[in-house]
């Protein structure tokens, strides 16, 4: 498929269909669609004064032209109130609209530029927001799939009436583009399932894409591993046949910085449960416990894509979590790579543990800031559901960034507080940290694990258990892999600036 934007008049625009939009509460609609209407001979108006459309946010409705354009149908969908509207609702109609164009058997869609004209939103964003939720609603995974569906739109064009704006909605449209596809990237990798993306298979992944970007990929096996002294990871991947892998990215920017932001991502890529064996409904989506290092290498991909002012470096660790005969037992101590010792209470809180030694390992670079993003509790799901990712901090500047950045991206992140308080619950009376925390606050007290791994340097962990996979149909985010972060993280980088004030 491919998206693109012209500048011309959508009235005189050769496609299957047209996507024009509406706010709620008006009747008598302005714009381009106000051109669409009087060219239908008040179509849309009288289905409005019927009753048919309301213009609520995602709502669609789709006319005949009867030769009045040459387009064969106008889709029509709802912006909702008008002071409602952000960026975000353009991504939800831009995808909603998309898969409903796609569902008609549309092939060369049209579309107007949700929010652009009286909706106030800058063009490039709104422009931005439109590409990346048409590109994002319309992701399927149809590897597996004898006969996949043969519904496919082939070509999205945005079409801009004003002249003066055209290039600036281009700009945004190839950047959407761009973001999406990172996203549906990290959904691919994510929804592979587990036998067919062992730790090798995402660290080959890693580099053809490193490759393909322009960045610098190093990619560490058990030998290598060990010669770090990341005796956790090798703990961890102790029971399985497949060998793990250290997956490390590097971009370094063309004019020199001082600033250097570390993202590492957990890379189970299955989890078990190890031999505090999971139930089966609990390990059945457990081949997307890597979506956490998966986010970050999409988090990378843009980095190179988009070739931003400060270094970025993305770290995952990446292993399987079995129950093989030399597997690592409860009860057993694991000494990490920064000299810490960790007393293995259950083999199931695997995500902190190979995070240890990735956040110990990333000292080396000095980073500005740390940002770890995984899927590590269950309980974060029972705390947040799937809007929002839970955000756990030793730094409230690092924190406010990422909240902003979950703002502007629709990737939403909720605090839970980190005090002092909660590292009891990770003493241990043998070991420097215990691996699990009982089952008060167990989001909480794995990030009170990982907080002696990261050196009190500005850090922020991610726990995106709760939003990484979705069952929920929403516009842009099909049911299945969210592909969640990648946007994210590279909005902190985008707009990092001059870095952190120190407190
Ligand atoms: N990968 C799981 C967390 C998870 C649960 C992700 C549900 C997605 C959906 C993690 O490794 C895990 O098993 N965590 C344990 C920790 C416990 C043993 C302290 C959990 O949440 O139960
Ligand atoms: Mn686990
Ligand atoms: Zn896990």
């Amino acid at each position: 498929m491919q998206v693109s934007a012209t500048q011309g008049n959508i009235l005189e625009y050769d496609a299957d269909l047209v996507i024009v939009n509406l706010f709620e509460e008006v009747t008598t609609p302005g714009g381009a669609t106000g051109a669409v209407d009087a060219a239908l001979d008040g179509h849309i108006s009288a289905a409005i004064g019927a009753g048919d459309f309301a213009g609520k946010l995602n709502e669609t409705l789709y006319l005949y032209t009867n030769g009045a354009l040459p387009a064969r149908r106008v889709l029509l969908v709802g912006l909702g109130k008008q002071e409602e509207f952000t960026v975000e609702r353009v991504r939800q109609v831009a995808g909603k609209a998309a898969r409903t164009a796609r569902d008609l058997g549309a092939k060369r869609v049209a579309s107007i530029v949700h929010g652009g004209g009286i909706g106030g939103l800058a063009p490039s964003a709104a422009a931005c927001a439109a590409a990346e939720g048409t590109v994002l609603g319309l992701y399927r995974y149809q590897r597996y799939l004898s006969s996949p569906d043969e519904k496919e739109i082939e070509t999205v064009t945005f079409v801009e009436a004003d002249a003066a704006k055209a290039e600036t909605v281009a700009g945004g449209v190839s950047d959407g583009v761009a973001l999406a596809e990172a996203q549906n990237f990290v959904r691919d990798l994510a929804t592979t399932p587990g036998s067919d993306l062992p730790p090798a298979a995402l660290a080959d992944a890693a580099s053809a894409m490193a490759q393909e970007f322009g960045l610098k990929c190093t990619i560490l096996g058990p030998d290598e591993i060990a010669a770090e002294n990341m005796n956790v990871i090798l703990g961890v991947s102790r029971g399985s046949d497949q060998p793990c892998r250290f997956i490390v990215l590097e971009y370094t920017p063309e004019e020199a910085t001082d600033q250097t932001i570390v993202l590492a991502g957990k890379g189970i890529t299955f989890d078990t449960g190890g031999l505090n064996l999971k139930p089966g409904d609990s390990m059945r989506h457990m081949e997307s416990d890597m979506a956490g290092g998966a986010g970050v290498m999409g988090a990378l991909r843009l980095v190179g894509h988009f070739k931003p002012g400060v270094r970025v470096i993305g770290l995952v660790p990446a292993s399987e979590n079995m129950p093989g005969s030399n597997a690592f037992k409860p009860g057993d101590v694991l000494r990490a790579a920064n000299g810490k010792t960790i007393e293995i209470d259950n083999t199931d809180a695997e995500g902190r543990l190979v995070l240890a030694d990735a956040l110990s390992y990333a000292q080396r670079y000095e980073p500005s800031a740390i940002i770890d993003m995984a899927t590590l509790t269950g309980a974060v799901i029972i705390a947040l559901g799937q809007h929002a990712a839970g955000l756990m901090t030793n730094h409230a500047g690092l924190a406010a960034k990422v909240t902003a950045a979950g703002e502007a991206t629709g990737e939403r992140v909720w605090e839970l507080p980190l005090w002092p308080e909660y590292e009891e619950q990770v003493k241990s009376p043998i070991a420097d940290v215990k691996n699990t925390g009982g089952r008060a606050a167990g989001s909480i007290t794995g990030a009170a694990l990982l907080k002696k791994f990261v050196d009190d340097r500005p850090w922020v962990h991610l726990d995106i258990a709760g939003v990484d996979y979705t069952d929920l149909d929403r516009p842009y985010l099909p049911k299945g892999s969210s592909g969640f972060g990648a946007r994210l993280l590279y909005e902190v980088v985008r707009a990092w600036g001059s870095g952190l004030d120190t407190d």
